[in-house]
């Protein structure tokens, strides 16, 4: 799939707000400069299009951006960021949680994870709510660029052998760096092949 066009839309506190969701949408989540502004002007080649920061925090707001008139990419705030206060948190908690609950929309959430990092308590725990709540999610490790092949191999290793405590299967997996472009194009197919099952079926 090519993009052809990419254009933001609004950005918002409440769901209820959002773009009428007759479209089909994707968003981005995970802990906060995980890195999912970025892989969004990754997937549509802009660099300027979704705002990044190496401070932590940046984005706050759901951020709906409309892809070839055709399909939504969602930017959300992250969770976790130790230096927001406790009742910012519990406001952008509630904000992403009802989002998600709400969003009949969403066909996918990608959760993003930094490939250099184990698996955290507040990524599991996030997932477990996702499984609980039937909300579609797929993994994308993060900044592979920073790493090397062998590190890599093993982090994932790793981190999938960790997950399996926990679960019985592991969900799609893909590995990711906005700075090479490595795994963009696999993500967008993945979202092209999803948006192509989505007309078959209506
Ligand atoms: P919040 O909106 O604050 O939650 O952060 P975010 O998850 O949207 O992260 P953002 O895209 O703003 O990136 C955070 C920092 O990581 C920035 O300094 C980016 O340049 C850097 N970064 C993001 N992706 C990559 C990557 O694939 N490779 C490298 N080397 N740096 C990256
Ligand atoms: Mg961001």
């Amino acid at each position: 799939m090519k993009i052809k066009k990419a254009e933001f839309v609004i950005s918002n506190t409440d769901y209820r707000l959002c773009p009428k969701n007759n479209l089909p949408e994707y968003a981005f989540i995970g802990r906060s400069n995980v890195g999912k502004s970025s892989l969004i002007n990754a997937i549509v080649n802009n660099k300027k299009l979704a705002k990044t920061s190496s401070t932590p925090g940046k984005t706050q707001l759901i951020n709906h951006f409309i892809i070839n008139d055709q399909w939504y990419l969602v930017d959300l705030p992250g969770y976790g960021y130790a230096k927001t206060s406790k009742s910012q948190r519990a406001i952008f908690h509630e904000m992403i949680s009802n989002y998600l609950l709400n969003r009949s929309s969403l066909i996918a959430l990608f959760v993003l994870i930094d490939s250099r990092h184990k698996l955290q308590k507040i990524d599991n725990e996030f997932m477990i709510f996702l499984a609980e709540n039937q909300i579609p999610f797929v993994i994308v490790f993060t900044k592979i660029d920073k790493l090397g092949k062998n590190i890599i191999k093993k982090n994932i290793e790793n981190f999938k052998k960790e997950m399996l405590k926990n679960w019985e299967e592991i969900p799609e997996v893909f590995l990711s760096s906005s700075e090479s472009r490595l795994g963009i194009k696999e993500i967008t197919s993945y979202i092209a092949k999803l948006n192509v099952d989505i007309k078959n079926n209506n």
